[in-house]
């Protein structure tokens, strides 16, 4: 069995920067929103670093005004997905693009998204789950805001709350509140932290946040003590190396930390983030980590099986994609 060919597990895929580039610019010719800068001239999105990379993003989203917007979104991005052997993924969903954070708003997206699930399981067999996601340079008072409309819409698909954005900006524990109330609410939590922040943003986000999964974490790698809590504590990282390549945090994916990481004993799994920003997709990524670091099938299989368990979604819905994890003979 090719690695690429694996039934695959992805929790952290931005549901806007998973847009393939002709998707946005059919829907900005529909209705006539310009995107200059946007677009470099091969027509892929055009960004030199992290800043530039979120400003093209939020520019990107302006095409995205309706719920029928999103159910198309949903749809192209869950096709993409399932064409690459991903049998379940969790997709963090942004109230501050459905509608500005308006619950009332934020309902109807949230319906049009969840129709497009459940038609493009219907078709490919995805199985999906959403988790809302705070703007983290939107502030503290957004992120209240963001927390009610994941509050109020919780159920057995809305699992998850998490937070995004700049991590230069602000600090974990300046969320704690929307946190708490996600968590009050049931949601399972997860933040961005130690990607663009240090050790100490990822040990903020665990003491301040209490979240069980970590957005990136990588740089962990850069505290011997911190390692050594996520490996005992069981954290689980959601690392997406293509990510990081190209937003420059590593050189190339023989430099990235995911292997020593996982030497250490820190539970990580494999993602995406925004893949056409990236220039990746989850069967590049097998392929990479296959070729930097000589991981074979089993390796994968295992790290298939800690991100299954790590889903925030119910033990029915995960036994019945075990089965399908087991590579057929
Ligand atoms: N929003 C979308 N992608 C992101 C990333 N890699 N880091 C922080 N926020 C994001
Ligand atoms: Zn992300």
């Amino acid at each position: 069995m090719i690695v690429t060919d694996l039934a695959k597990i992805e929790l952290h895929l931005h549901l806007e920067g998973a847009a393939p580039p002709a998707f946005i610019r059919g829907l900005a010719a529909e209705k006539s929103v310009n995107l200059s800068g946007v677009f470099d001239d091969n027509g892929n999105y055009k960004f030199n670093d992290f800043w530039e990379f979120l400003k093209v993003y939020e520019a990107a989203t302006a095409v995205l005004q309706t719920p029928q917007d999103f159910y198309r979104l949903t749809r192209a991005v869950l096709e993409e997905s399932a064409a690459n052997g991903v049998i379940y993924s969790e997709m963090f969903l942004s109230p501050d693009f459905c509608g500005g954070r308006d619950l009332s708003a934020w309902r109807d997206y949230l319906a049009a998204i969840r129709s497009a699930a459940d038609d493009a399981e219907a078709a490919d067999g995805i199985v999906t789950r959403g988790i809302v996601t705070a703007v983290r340079h939107e502030g503290p008072d957004a992120s209240k805001e963001t927390a009610r409309c994941a509050t109020e819409t919780a159920d057995d698909w809305l699992t998850g709350f998490g937070l995004g954005g700049d991590e230069a900006v602000l600090s974990q524990a300046d969320f704690s509140w929307a946190f708490d109330a996600a968590r009050e609410a049931g949601l399972r939590l997860t933040t961005h932290a130690g990607e663009w922040g240090g050790p100490e943003s990822v040990r903020d986000a665990l003491d301040h946040l209490r979240v069980e999964r970590i957005g990136h974490g990588v740089r962990a790698i850069e505290d011997p003590a911190l390692i050594d809590r996520l490996a005992e504590d069981g954290v689980v990282l959601e690392v997406c190396p293509g990510s990081n390549i190209a937003l420059g945090l590593y050189p190339n994916f023989r430099s990235h930390p995911i292997d020593r990481l996982r030497r250490a004993g820190v539970k990580c799994t494999v993602s995406t983030d925004d893949p056409p920003f990236f220039h990746t997709t989850m069967r590049n990524e097998y392929d990479r980590l296959n070729n930097a670091f000589e991981w074979d099938e089993s390796e994968f299989l295992t790290l298939n099986k800690i991100a299954l368990d790590a889903a925030f979604c119910d033990d029915n819905t995960r036994a019945k994609l075990a089965k399908r994890l087991e590579p057929t003979p």
